[in-house]
């Protein structure tokens, strides 16, 4: 079971944290054990002071090295892992979130005041942030990291819900309704109430893209392959996705800290041959379709269809081939797509132009 040590000058602030919701079933379950412990106990002088006044002068209050120091090394096992919630950190993801769940035991020192002395760094394995603002402690940060970690200790809540939720795989969540099916003239989407399942996820999944790149384009960016080394880690469960990994000359890689069930290490000019000749495959047959439907002057459906297929072949090369192509190639490849549904849409207004005038003709 995953222990969570919470190093505070104020206990009383994760009171209601403890004791609501998803966080008190996980401990009540014995999924995770958050054990908050004042600093003040480690205060090593008759009047319990834990902060002083900087050296150098200058404004506020320092936390001191002692009490920090006396309890790390107190609460400090072999496996632990030390966090100093610090606005200088890393910014705190739900990759992270994802990592520190697997692990058995962390301590997250809050800050308070002014800060630390900077020689508390020292003894700690990273340094988090939840976000380029300063609050007044670490308290609500290390609430945060440890509200995020919990909910992903397997049994907390269910699987399904993880599975699509946001900042998985750099897509956001797909949007949802709940009854009624209508209000104040807004629609729920036909395709939830249609009971076809495939087409459901096929529909969810187009909107995450969508979604994604309306409102956070930044993260379809990071969908892109990064390799650090000469060797990229491929994983073979059900998402396909590549675990980059840095080989400098030696095999420095912990699988098990990943859900794989078989690694496989692969040169990445090789991955991104078969990915291209992949792409291509699929490229080539969809400008067939598109020649049909272009040189079809009476198809009245083609058109549509194709347009929702390059659409499709868009949303693929987001979700998939861009882990693992250049994303110069990729942006040539969806700009010849846009230009392709531009033609699809004009040759659509042409064909209903012709209609209408036929009609128009026969009629008169
Ligand atoms: C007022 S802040 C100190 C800010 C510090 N003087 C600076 O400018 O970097 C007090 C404490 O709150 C916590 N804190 C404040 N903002 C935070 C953030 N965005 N992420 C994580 N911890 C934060 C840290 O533990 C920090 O030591």
């Amino acid at each position: 079971m995953l222990k969570i040590n919470i190093l505070t000058l104020f206990p009383n602030m994760f009171d209601g944290f403890l004791t609501e919701s998803i966080i008190k079933r996980a401990i009540d379950q014995d999924k995770v054990k958050i054990n908050i412990k004042n600093l003040r106990d480690y205060a090593n002088n008759k009047h319990n002071q834990v902060d002083d006044t900087p050296y150098g002068g200058g404004a506020g209050m320092v936390l001191k090295c002692e009490p920090v120091f006396e309890a790390v090394e107190d609460l400090k096992k072999k496996n632990s892992k030390v966090i100093l919630m610090t606005p200088q950190g890393k910014q705190f993801t739900q990759e992270m979130a994802k990592d520190l769940s697997k692990e058995k035991d962390l301590i997250l020192i809050c800050g308070h005041y002014e800060g630390f002395d900077e020689r508390i760094e020292s003894i700690v394995d990273e340094e988090l942030s939840i976000g380029d603002y300063i609050l007044t402690g670490g308290e609500l940060p290390s609430m945060v990291i440890t509200d995020s970690i919990t909910r992903l200790i397997p049994g907390v809540i269910e699987n399904e819900s993880k599975e699509n939720e946001s900042f998985t795989d750099n897509l956001l969540d797909y949007p949802t309704y709940t009854k009624p099916r209508e209000y104040r003239g807004m629609k729920v989407p036909d395709v939830l109430l249609s009971g076809d399942h495939k087409k459901i996820e096929e529909w969810r999944k187009e909107e995450q893209v969508k979604k994604t790149k309306e409102k956070r384009p930044d993260l379809i960016k990071n969908r892109v392959r990064k390799v650090i080394g000469k060797y990229s880690l491929m994983d073979d469960t059900a998402n396909k996705k590549m675990i980059n990994i840095n080989i400098d000359g030696a095999y420095k890689f912990k699988p098990k800290k990943y859900d794989v069930n078989k690694v496989m290490l692969v040169e990445p000019s090789f991955v991104n041959k078969i990915a291209k000749k992949n792409l291509q495959k699929k490229l080539d047959t969809l400008m067939k379709q598109v020649e049909i439907v272009l040189n079809d002057e009476t198809d009245d459906e083609g058109g549509n269809y194709v347009f929702g297929e390059i659409d499709r072949m868009q949303g693929l090369i987001i979700t998939l081939y861009a882990q693992y192509l250049e994303p110069e190639y990729l942006s040539l490849v969806m700009m010849k797509l846009d230009a392709l549904k531009k033609e699809i849409a004009i040759k659509e207004v042409e064909r209903i132009e012709t209609v209408n005038y036929n009609k128009k003709g026969r009629s008169r």
